[in-house]
Parts: structure tokens; C-alpha cells; sequence
């Protein structure tokens, strides 16, 4: 017998990331053997005890590990309250199992990453895991040495300073620079939030890595499944076996 909180056991099962699941056991949402359970800490048998979420029999589905090249104007959430596309249409093959990894803005284009897997999820976006998100960012004007230092050091935002970062001047415009921006936690709005900081509000953005994960071989629109290797590097990385 093997006795696993509740909440990760959901997660496992493909129901939601593990935070999620924590919002739908606190909301009354999710019986254990038919009894309604609103404690986090609740340890289960998968194998044994009945899950249900609003009724339904949860049940150990296959994990699925997608990479997607996300275009501009898509919304990185499941439903969209305003009716703009979701990453959803695009991996219809899918259907609803599979969610985004994290966020990329509407505007932001590149690489995203999908699974059912609510553990793995939970984890790659956890902060102290550190995993390495590179990004090619054109910012408006040409920044001098100090707004690159403050780039790569640590830039002051509402929610405190960032974490060191790679920064790398890939091409200088007339009028705009595109910069190589490695980041290693991964707070909302992040890379526009520290261009726009030291002066130099994002045109476009682009995400062109995770860890070891690229675009290669992808356009917009299109993703795969991710080789057995990727997917254990990236496990390693964050601590899964
Ligand atoms: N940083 C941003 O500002 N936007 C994204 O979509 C991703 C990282």
C-alpha cells in the first residue's frame, strides 16, 4: 500500500496542476470513498480508495508531454473568459487532458509546453527549481551598458528584485536592439516587466527555450511529443525520477 496526499494523486491523474487540485479539494469538490474531503494533508491509496472530483471516478490516464509553438494571439489558459483563442485549438487531438506549462502572454510567441502530468507541471514552474527559460526579446531604443547590468544583476519590480539572468546583445537596429534573455524563476509578465523597467519596453517576444527543449523543426502553430529522453532530462532537472 502506498499512501499519497490527495492533492498530488489528482495532479498524477491528469485533473489539474497539483495547486489547482488543492483549490478543488478546499471547495468541497472531491470525495474520498464517497465522504467529501476538504483536508490538504488527506492521504490516499491510489489503488485502493475511490476518487471522485464533482462525481466523476478520476483514473491514472497515460502522461502526455507536448512542446507547442505557441503564435501571437493566443491565450495560454484552458478557457478564456473573453472568448479569444486558446492554445487548446491547437492541440485538438488532445482535447481538454493536456494544459499549459506556465504562461506566455498573449503577444508572446514560442515555446510552450503541454502535459497532463500536474506533478511535473507543478514542479517546472516552482520556483526553486531554477529551470533555464531563454527568451529573444526586441526592446524599444538602444540600452547602455548600465541597463544591461541591471538586466542581468537584478532589476527592481513590484514583486521585488529579480535573480540574475543572462543577457546577450544579439543584433543592434537604428532605433531597437534584440536581446538574448536567459531567465532562471519565472514571475508573470517578467521579461516585459524588467525591459520596461530600465527603459526599454518589449516590441516582440519570443520564447525560444526550456532547459534543454527547443523550437527546432517546429513553426508556428505546430508542436510534437517530447522524445523519452527530453523528458527524463527535464524530470532530473526538477527533481522527478
Ligand atoms: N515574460 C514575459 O514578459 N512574457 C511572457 O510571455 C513570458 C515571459
Amino acid at each position: 500500500m502506498s499512501l499519497t496526499r490527495l492533492q498530488k494523486v489528482m495532479a498524477q491523474a491528469g485533473i489539474a496542476s497539483r495547486r489547482k487540485c488543492e483549490e478543488l479539494i478546499l471547495a468541497g469538490r472531491v470525495t474520498v470513498n464517497g465522504k467529501i474531503t476538504t483536508t490538504l494533508g488527506t492521504k490516499v491509496d491510489p489503488d485502493k480508495d475511490e476518487i471522485r472530483v464533482d462525481g466523476k471516478v478520476i483514473r491514472k490516464e497515460p502522461h502526455i508531454y507536448l512542446v507547442l509553438y505557441k503564435p501571437p494571439g493566443y491565450v495560454t489558459t484552458v478557457h478564456d473568459p473573453q472568448n479569444r483563442p486558446t492554445v487548446m485549438t491547437l492541440v485538438r487531438d488532445y482535447n481538454q487532458r493536456i494544459y499549459p506549462v506556465g504562461r506566455l502572454d498573449y503577444d508572446t510567441e514560442g515555446l510552450l509546453l503541454m502535459t497532463n502530468d500536474g506533478d511535473f507541471a507543478y514542479r517546472l514552474t516552482h520556483p526553486k527549481h531554477h529551470v533555464p527559460k531563454t527568451y529573444l526579446a526586441t526592446v524599444s531604443g538602444i540600452p547602455n551598458k548600465k541597463a544591461l547590468t541591471s538586466l542581468r544583476q537584478g532589476v527592481k519590480l513590484e514583486d521585488g528584485l529579480t535573480s540574475p539572468a543572462k543577457v546577450q546583445l544579439v543584433k543592434k537596429g537604428t532605433d531597437s536592439v534584440l536581446l538574448k534573455i536567459t531567465l532562471y524563476e519565472g514571475r508573470n509578465r517578467q521579461v516585459r516587466r524588467m525591459c520596461g523597467a530600465v527603459g526599454h519596453p518589449v516590441l516582440h517576444l519570443k520564447r525560444t527555450s526550456i532547459g534543454n527543449l527547443s523550437l527546432e523543426g517546429l513553426k508556428p502553430g505546430q508542436y510534437r511529443t517530447l522524445t523519452t529522453e527530453e523528458v527524463v532530462e527535464l524530470k532530473n532537472l526538477v527533481g522527478l525520477k
